[in-house]
């Protein structure tokens, strides 16, 4: 099973980037650990600050992959061209939020791809990357594949 990580913009300062807010452990420390806890888990992982670089990856993704993580960052609040991608693909699609975008700045509760993802998980800290990985798996066994 594939899963592909696609994370938006400032998530590459993740561990440096306001920790009060998303903590202190960096992108890439968190999925090496995750990589080992799923070993049967063909993993790839894509971060872009670029809306247009996002696109491209969704859409390259978007048969290949048996799923899709994506945090899309600050353009959760703004892309109708990250969520018409969404709507293209033919793979499942998980949003994720490390905090909880609902208890922050009311732009932040408008999301533009949640009406065109399978699934949302907001505000478990990077565990909800994990949380993702775990409803895809399940999923899976659920359609038998
Ligand atoms: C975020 C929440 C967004 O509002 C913010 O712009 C981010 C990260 C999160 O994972 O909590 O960059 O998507």
């Amino acid at each position: 099973m594939k899963i592909s990580i696609i994370n938006g913009p400032n998530l590459n300062l993740l561990g440096k980037r306001e920790p009060d807010v998303y903590g202190s452990t960096s992108f890439e420390d968190f999925f090496e650990k995750m990589i080992l806890s799923f070993p049967d888990i063909d993993f790839d992982y894509y971060q872009s600050n670029i809306e247009g670089e996002l696109i491209n990856q969704i859409q390259d993704m978007g048969d290949s992959s048996d799923g899709i993580i994506l945090n899309a960052a600050a353009f959760t609040h703004t892309s109708v061209g990250i969520a018409d991608a969404v709507k293209s693909i033919k793979s499942r699609v998980i949003e994720v939020h490390i905090s909880n975008t609902f208890s922050r700045e009311s732009f932040r509760h408008k999301s533009f791809l949640s009406p065109v993802v399978d699934g949302i998980i907001v505000g478990f800290g990077l565990d909800s990357y994990r949380l993702a990985v775990e409803s895809l798996i399940k999923d899976n066994k659920i359609k038998g594949v």
